[in-house]
């Protein structure tokens, strides 16, 4: 395991707290020793927690030239992005899940490494970037990350972040359940989860919808992707701009820094594909994977 994917063990908790949609970035490249140190990681983790080969690729821009970002728009979204990180998934019934996983822990390498970050899932030329990993007719590519040294006062100045309510996460009570949907978890309830599900909470997601529910039942915490009504699969928006399934790939972060927290607390559960009989509320809301011991 090299150094940088040794750090998300013990320090994965700190990194989370810390991440943050970066829009604005620096005109400056990223360093040459931090790019091996993200490409070395993408080598040594060719899957996704859930079994889906996944592969990645860092496109960053050299010294004094910015040519090698040609075609890889952002629509005016990300000001001086430094490099991108792009991601493809094969066919698999996880699969958006799976790559979300893996490129949100890039995403905290990146931000171990002091850079800054953030998740484009609609605004990116889809085919420029296609272009650069080589997608193939059975890969999905949902989205990307812009990465880059983030220029300072951009947190601040971010009307994009104003305007997707950005600082606010939705209370406990709507995203933790104890036995059923019916009863919203009480911090004591939590047990010794309570920070895994604070990671949770604190994670990005697509127009910050926080799509993730998390119902305990008798030792295992089982998670429910609740699906925005007109937003994501089968909606027109999504089927006109040919948009995939970001909620999923919302899942796979909130997957990664549950896991990701928990064993830095050394707790050893295990992920398991076993739908419980656990009523849902609505025709919205969809079983993904449970953690258990
Ligand atoms: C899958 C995904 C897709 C996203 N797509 C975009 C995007 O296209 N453009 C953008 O400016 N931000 C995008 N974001 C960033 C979210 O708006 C941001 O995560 C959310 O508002 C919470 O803010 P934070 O990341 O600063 O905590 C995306 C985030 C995720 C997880």
């Amino acid at each position: 395991m090299t150094s940088l994917a040794a750090a998300l063990e013990t320090t994965a908790i700190a990194l989370i707290r810390r991440r943050y949609s970066c829009r604005v970035y620096e005109n400056t490249p990223i360093d040459h020793s931090a790019q091996a140190q993200l490409s070395d990681f993408f080598t040594s983790h060719p899957t996704g927690p859930l079994g889906t080969r996944v592969r990645f690729s860092l496109v960053a821009a050299t010294d004094d030239d910015r040519e090698s970002l040609k075609g890889l728009g952002t629509y005016g979204m990300i000001k001086n992005a430094a490099g991108f990180l792009i991601g493809a998934a094969d066919v698999g019934a996880r699969n958006l899940e799976d790559l979300g996983y893996r490129l949100e822990q890039a995403v905290l390498l990146a931000t171990e490494l002091g850079l800054g970050t953030c998740w484009l899932g609609g605004t990116f030329s889809k085919s420029g970037f296609a272009r650069r990993i080589d997608l193939a007719a059975h890969e999905a590519m949902p989205a990307v990350v812009a990465v880059g040294n983030a220029a300072e006062g951009n947190r601040a100045r971010d009307w994009v972040r104003r305007s997707a309510g950005s600082d606010q996460r939705l209370p406990w009570e709507r995203l933790f359940f104890d036995e059923s949907f019916a009863n919203p978890m009480t911090g004591e309830q939590s047990r010794n989860y309570a920070e895994p599900l604070e990671m949770v909470r604190l994670g990005p997601s697509a127009s910050n919808k926080q799509p993730w529910r998390v119902v305990h039942r008798q030792g295992v915490w089982h998670f429910y992707l609740q699906r925005t009504k007109g937003y994501g699969k089968g909606s027109l928006a999504f089927k006109l701009l040919r948009l995939a399934d970001l909620q999923r790939v919302d899942m796979g972060i909130a997957l990664c820094h549950f896991e990701l927290a928990a064993r830095e607390l050394g707790l050893t559960e295990h992920w398991v594909v076993e739908e419980p009989d656990i009523r849902k509320p609505d025709q919205c809301t969809e079983y993904t994977v449970s953690w258990k011991p």
